[in-house]
Formats: structure tokens, sequence, C-alpha cells
């Protein structure tokens, strides 16, 4: 390359560079720092690039103290048991924070359950779990332990649970019993969760047995002894049929009058063309009431 085409580029940059400076806010910055610093333009250059470089100490440092309480997208609020005390309303409080299962709400908008003097304020600043089964409210129950609950009330928590999820924000993890220093589920959190599982499988059986099967109306009296019968509303079902009372005998449990849907498809399988049209009274584990005719709403059960 010839020394005028060297030259023409070398103007060429300086014109770039200068339009580039004079352009931009960053000459009047750059003067001042350059004033009130005493650096070189040069070196002014080179801090700002450092500047702009992404340190890998300073980032560290410098997010972690800032940020450490803030909860982020990806980054959740970690605390410990102790910390999580100083979210509990009190004068010097950092805000009203319950954890359920290890993790943390803000119930700062029902704080007028949660705040000191509140009807609940015992559930702030902890994760009292255990309580909201037992419903032991004295510092020995407010605890987090649930470990020995059976699966139904395991269901119970869950239902807890969710409503803290829908009606509060979640802000984080306590970090110890159910959760890790990564705010992962531990061993025993999973285990909960099984047991949760197995409770709600069989809430749902049960409501479902219920519906199938409504508990009897039922009275007694001395004089008429007593009776059972069935309407469209028995044992808390709402239905379109009546039925006909019957005794079902569940192994292992007393056995109880029910009442049983006498026409249509069986409810287990609902849009069957073949069948008895004599609705679940096929059930094997239902039994008739001596001396009470088999399509009656009602059936003295005893005499008095
Ligand atoms: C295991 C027993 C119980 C537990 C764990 C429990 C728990 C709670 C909690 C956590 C709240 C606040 C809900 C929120 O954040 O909005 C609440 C509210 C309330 N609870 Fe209970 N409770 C229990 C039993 C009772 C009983 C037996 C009664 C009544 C005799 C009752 C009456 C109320 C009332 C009136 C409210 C306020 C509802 C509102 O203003 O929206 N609770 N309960």
């Amino acid at each position: 390359m010839g020394s005028s085409a060297i030259t023409a580029i070398t103007i060429g940059l300086c014109l770039v560079l200068v339009a580039v400076y004079f352009a931009s806010d960053s000459y009047r910055v750059m003067q001042n720092v350059i004033i009130t610093t005493g650096l070189s333009e040069n070196s002014y250059v080179k801090s700002a690039l450092n500047f702009l470089k992404p340190d890998e100490k300073d980032q560290g440092s410098s997010v972690a103290r800032d940020d450490l309480n803030k909860p982020k997208k990806s980054q959740q609020l970690l605390l410990s048991p102790e910390e999580l005390k100083s979210y509990d309303g009190g004068p010097d409080s950092k805000g009203l924070y319950l954890a359920i299962l290890g993790e943390i709400f803000d119930v700062e908008k029902g704080a007028q359950h949660y705040r000191p003097g509140g009807g609940y304020s015992f559930f702030v600043g902890r994760d009292a779990a255990r309580a909201y089964i037992t419903g032991d409210f004295s510092e020995t129950g407010l605890i987090d332990d649930v470990s020995d609950l059976d699966s139904a009330s395991l269901a119970s928590l869950e239902d807890w649970l969710s409503f803290y999820k829908e009606e509060y924000k979640p802000v984080g993890k306590v970090v110890g019993k159910y959760y890790d220093f990564n705010g992962q589920p531990t061993e025993l959190l999973l285990s909960i969760r099984e047991k949760m599982n197995v409770g709600k499988g069989n809430k749902w059986a049960e409501d479902k047995n219920k519906e199938i099967f409504p508990p009897c109306n039922s009275e007694w009296s001395k004089e008429r002894g007593s009776k059972v019968w069935c309407s469209k509303k028995s044992g808390g079902i709402d239905r379109e049929w009546v039925g006909v009372p019957r005794e079902l005998h569940i192994q292992g449990k007393d056995p109880r009058c029910v009442c049983v849907k006498n026409y249509g498809p069986p409810s287990t399988d609902p849009n069957s063309n073949q069948h008895n049209n004599n609705g679940d009274l096929d059930y094997p584990l239902l039994k008739e009431y001596p001396n009470c005719p088999p399509a009656s709403e009602s059936c003295t059960v005893s005499h008095p």
C-alpha cells in the first residue's frame, strides 16, 4: 500500500473518531471527568472500558450485597428460619411474611389478620405448617414438623398452601427442612408431597363415592323406632334423583345406609346402552333392608 493510501485511511479514521467524540454527550462528560480526576483522555477511555467490561469480582460482590434479599425472576429469596423471624411485623420488621412447608408468602395484603395484635399474628415470621391442621396455636404447636400427620391431614394442608398461592405472593423459600441451599425441595418435602397426593386421591374417591352413594336421611324416635329414607338432598349431596335406601357393607367399615340410584345406567358406565335400567342397584356390596319393599324410598330399620 502506498504512503498516500495510508495517509488517506489515517485521516479518514481520525475524522470518524472526532465526529463520534463531539456528537455525543460523552464529550461533555469526558471533559468533566478529565477536569475533576486529572486523568488523561487516554486513561479515561481505558477506565471507561474497564468499567464496561464485566468484572467478576465486583459483579459478584455488588449483586450479593445489594440484592440478596430481593426476590428476582431467576434468583429467589432464600431465608433461614432465623432470618424469617425478622418478617414478623414487629417494630424493626422487614415485612410480613409467613411460610408453609418452606414456601414463603408475603401476607401484607392480609395485614388485618397477621399484623401484631391481629387474630393470626402467630403465623408470621415462621413456618407453622403443623398448626394449620392441629389448630394448636401454642408455641409448641406452631412448628413446621408434619412428618407424623396422616395423608388426609396433609391433603388439608395442601388446601392451605393453595389458598396462600391464590391469595398472596410467593416470595421465596426457607432453607433447611424443606428446601436446600439452592432452593430445591429436600427428600423430606418430596416424600411429604407424595403422601399429600395419596390423601388427595383418597379424598377424591371418598367424595366420588359420596356422590354415587349419598348417605340416607335418618331419624329415631322412642315411639316409631328408627327410619331411613332418601330425598333429592340427603347427606349434604344435592342431586337430581331420589334413590332407594340400601345398607352399604365396605370391608373394615361399619355398614351404613346409602341412597342408591335405581334407574338408568350404572355410574361406573354412564354411557352404556346395554344395562338393566336399575342404576347402581347391582353394586355387590349393597344389601336390602329386611321387610322393606325394594323400590320403597323409605325403610323402618328398627322398631320401638
Ligand atoms: C385449625 C383451625 C383454624 C385455622 C388454622 C385458621 C386459620 C385462619 C387463617 C390463616 C385466616 C386468615 C386467612 C387470610 O389470610 O385471609 C383465618 C381467617 C379467619 N378465621 Fe380461621 N382458622 C381456624 C379456625 C377458625 C375457627 C374455628 C373460626 C371460627 C370460630 C375461624 C374464623 C375465622 C374468621 C372469621 C376469619 C376471617 C375471615 C375474613 O375476614 O376473611 N377460624 N383463619
